[in-house]
């Protein structure tokens, strides 16, 4: 591809070739837009301006300035922005993406494409390869299987429902196609900004080469700077959104099951969780409470007083989410259904009549999201709900899932469609030549979700603005983070499940996703008491908690596997609540800086290749190593820990333990009630006491564990746990030299602390002499106990 004339603005730069165009403009620091464009028969390019481009994932951006320095020795014109540069080469159509310090991230290494004139829905072909040099990394991807390095693996990105899924089914519910490149501890990041159909080949095909494939007319594509990966993910953030902070009831305790039948069943539910002492915060109504499966209705014989039983869970702290399935039941006097009709909002088939599938409500039809029209109209329809009490919702069939397609009287499965001329479909969905306004699926059916959780989000800040919106996804795209939490859909009970959840739930933060969350103890099959066990450790850690199973399978409350298995989950899941000042502060740090609150350990250790196969173990946040038991009866687990100190730190209890040097493979104890963790040095965590239910996020009691270094930092981000008020941001430092260790406090914001007091447990410190600042201490099994006023500022420890 030749790339001969180039038009330079001050913030946009352009090389043309006789029917092809690659654009370049800088949206952020740091960022570059290229925007590949190979399509011949693209008329408008004759005019020498692109046409606009629609993106439904990226919201911010500025226009900042671009400079080109043509060398024409070499034949390359380098065009600079702030953070980055990219040299074209204009014979070629390639270019090379570098740093400031002029290192090299990536390297394309041609884009090609064609149009087939004559097709009218599936007419476009456009491709990108991407150089993989062999020591590169492949992190990311969105919701897809596998290990952490994608290397080596093929996706596809087209959402889809898939019942049951295996730990090599491709592709999934969500389309995320970002990925973070690692080779010697630089990271870079690559979006292509594209909904339509998707093919990536990660170094599979070819070891050296990624290629793209896009069913659309161009490569809209982004480049990210790091250097390190978290340097990436804040500028993916910063362009596609960042998630908001989530209620702090979402974070407790979620209970669930498709098959709960009535108003009688979720309140034995909520009786049954508290007289076995447990905690939970919320409770599902899934498809069942639905008269018919028409969505926004209530079967009154089943829930004849949906807001008295919002007010009775209210009163034991629980609060109730109801699943909402976008096919609306097409029958002629209900409401909805008119009014997507009177107001044409619906998706139409190829010969533009209301198109009509099967999904739970049959017929159905399918709201079309991504006009705003009907976007609007939908986020009105929570208003009955949300009068009714219902506080969260849950978007579940938004691929959207169809099973079956039905013309004139007859009614056609997917598979059946093409031959029958109802267009080509994949997967169970709509087909490719369905209208979405003047689109057709094939170009919007991934962003199908986005456009949903959009409108639930929008509707509910306009109905309630002075309440947090919490909302639950399966299908999504780039961005989804902006609106909703995003499960893993219908996993099952096996181990194998249980540990493809850890890479999953790390791929999708890598993505910017960081409120996720999979089905514990597995939503299809059987799961035994150890199972539960085990799941429920390792979801104490998932920032979505929710215990779910489906219809036809063996209940899974904590309580229906006896004991020893009960109490032991009943632990972990006081240690949930234990943890949530930690979690909740590292939902603030998502929703400010855009960093999940599961985090690989390359993420701080990225030049580490120990470190980057370890997809079975994560850090939380920061500071909190965590290995959970991933297999059946195995009582201790191997572990590498990458550089630094570790302090054992085992099921959060007060650790007597000499800190382990890191770079080190280790062998760990883990009987089935204990979970290996570390505590790094230089880090700390705030914990609570353990409670039934939340209440407020400014906490009434409070521990923080700090393992002792030259230099130590910590943050607590505390507010109501709800609304927009006041906050507290509270900074912890720590500095050990010379004999001493200090500890300094300092506050932003104007929520005043609800505690009197708070504890502090030093790891890692001999007897200290002194403690100055400090109410009392003492010095129990090598951990210094520290009872400070809540309004410290510096406490003293001479050693
Ligand atoms: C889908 C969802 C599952 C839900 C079921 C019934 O399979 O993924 O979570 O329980 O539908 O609504």
């Amino acid at each position: 591809m030749r790339l001969d004339d180039l038009s330079i603005e001050p913030t946009r730069v352009t090389f043309w070739g006789s029917r092809s165009a690659l654009e370049i403009r800088s949206p952020l620091p740091g960022v570059l837009r290229v925007r590949h464009i190979p399509s011949p028969g693209n008329s408008s390019l004759t005019s020498r301006e692109l046409s606009p481009k629609q993106s439904w994932s990226v919201v911010e951006h500025s226009e900042l300035p671009l400079s080109v320095r043509n060398d024409k020795a070499r034949g390359t014109a380098v065009v600079e922005a702030e953070g980055l540069s990219l040299e074209v080469q204009p014979e070629h159509g390639t270019w090379v993406l570098r740093d400031t310090g002029g290192r090299e991230l990536a390297r394309c290494e041609g884009f090609s494409g064609e149009t087939m004139p004559d097709y009218p829905v599936n007419r476009f072909r456009s491709r990108l390869t991407l150089h993989a040099p062999p020591d590169e990394a492949w992190l990311g991807f969105g919701e897809k299987v596998g290990t952490l390095d994608k290397r080596g693996m093929h996706f596809v990105f087209w959402n889809t429902d898939v019942v049951p899924h295996h730990p090599d089914t491709d592709p999934l519910y969500q389309s995320i196609p970002f990925s973070l490149g690692l080779r010697d501890g630089v990271a870079w990041g690559f979006f292509l900004d594209e909904s339509w159909r998707l093919e990536v080949d990660v170094a599979a095909e070819d070891p050296t080469r990624v290629r793209w494939e896009s069913a659309g007319p161009e490569l809209d594509t982004y480049l990210f700077a790091g250097p390190m990966p978290a340097d990436v993910l804040k500028r993916y953030t910063a362009l596609t959104g960042r998630p908001p902070l989530p209620p702090l009831w979402s974070l407790g305790v979620q209970q669930s099951r498709w098959g709960y039948e009535n108003a009688r069943e979720i309140r034995s539910v909520i009786r049954d969780y508290r007289a076995h002492k447990l905690p939970l915060d919320c409770v599902y109504l899934d498809i069942d409470y639905m008269e018919g499966y028409k969505v926004w209705t209530w079967d009154r014989s089943r829930y004849p007083d949906p807001a008295g039983l919002a007010s009775e869970a209210a009163a034991q702290g629980v609060k109730l989410v109801t699943i909402i399935d976008p096919g609306v039941k097409a029958e002629p006097g209900y409401r909805v259904y008119d009014e997507a009709l009177a107001g044409d909002y619906l998706v139409r088939n190829d010969r533009g009549s209301v198109l009509l599938g099967e999904v739970w409500p049959k017929p159905a039809t399918f709201p079309d999201f991504t006009r705003e029209p009907v976007r609007k109209w939908w986020g009105q329809l929570h208003r009955g709900f949300v009068e009714t009490g219902i506080a969260g919702f849950w978007n579940d069939m938004n691929e959207p899932a169809c099973f079956r397609l039905i013309n004139g009287n007859e009614t056609f499965s997917i598979n059946s469609a093409p031959a029958l001329d109802l267009g080509r479909v994949e997967g169970p969905t709509l087909p490719h030549d369905a209208r979405h306004g003047d689109r057709r699926h094939l170009e919007v059916h991934n962003v199908y979700a986005l456009g949903m959780a959009r409108a639930a989000y929008e509707g509910l800040r306009e109905l309630v603005p002075e309440r947090r919106p919490f909302l639950l996804t399966r299908a999504g795209a780039a961005g989804i983070q902006r609106y909703s939490a995003v499960w893993t859909g219908d996993n099952s009970s096996y181990w194998a499940h249980l540990e493809l959840s850890i890479a999953m739930l790390l791929g999708l933060g890598l993505s910017g996703v960081s409120f996720t969350g999979a089905d514990v103890p597995g939503f299809l099959g059987r799961a035994t008491g150890e199972m539960l066990v085990r799941w429920t450790q390792l979801g104490t850690f998932y920032p979505l908690l929710r215990n779910h199973s489906a219809k036809g399978t063996p209940h899974q409350e904590p309580w229906r596997f006896g004991e020893p298995y009960l109490s032991i989950a009943r632990e972990w899941l006081e240690r949930r609540y234990r943890l949530l000042p930690t979690l909740y502060t590292l939902m603030h740090e998502s929703s400010q800086e855009g960093l999940p609150a599961l985090r690989p350990l390359v993420m701080y250790a990225p030049g580490d290749t120990e470190a980057l196969r370890m997809d079975d173990v994560f850090l939380f946040g920061r500071d909190l190593l965590v290995a959970p038991v991933i297999r059946q009866g195995r009582t201790r687990r191997h572990v590498y820990l990458p550089e630094g100190r570790w302090l054992p730190f085992f099921d959060l209890g007060l650790s007597s333990g000499e800190p382990v040097e890191g770079r080190q493979h280790v062998l760990a104890d883990a009987p089935l009630s204990s979970v290996p963790m570390w505590l790094r040095e230089g880090g700390a965590l705030a914990l609570t006491e353990p409670a039934l239910h939340t209440t407020s996020a400014n906490w009434a009691h409070l521990t923080w564990h700090i393992h002792a270094a030259p230099r130590m930092e910590a943050r607590l981000y505390e507010d109501a746990g709800e609304g927009y008020g006041a906050s507290r941001l509270t900074r912890l430092s720590g500095e050990r030299a010379s004999g001493r260790f200090v500890l300094e406090r300092s506050t932003e914001g104007a929520l005043p602390p609800s505690r009197a007091t708070e504890t502090l447990c030093v790891y890692a410190l001999s007897e200290p002499k002194e403690v100055l600042g400090g109410r009392e201490h003492r010095f129990v099994d090598g951990v210094l106990l520290v009872e400070v006023d809540a309004g410290w500022s510096r406490v003293e420890i001479r050693l």
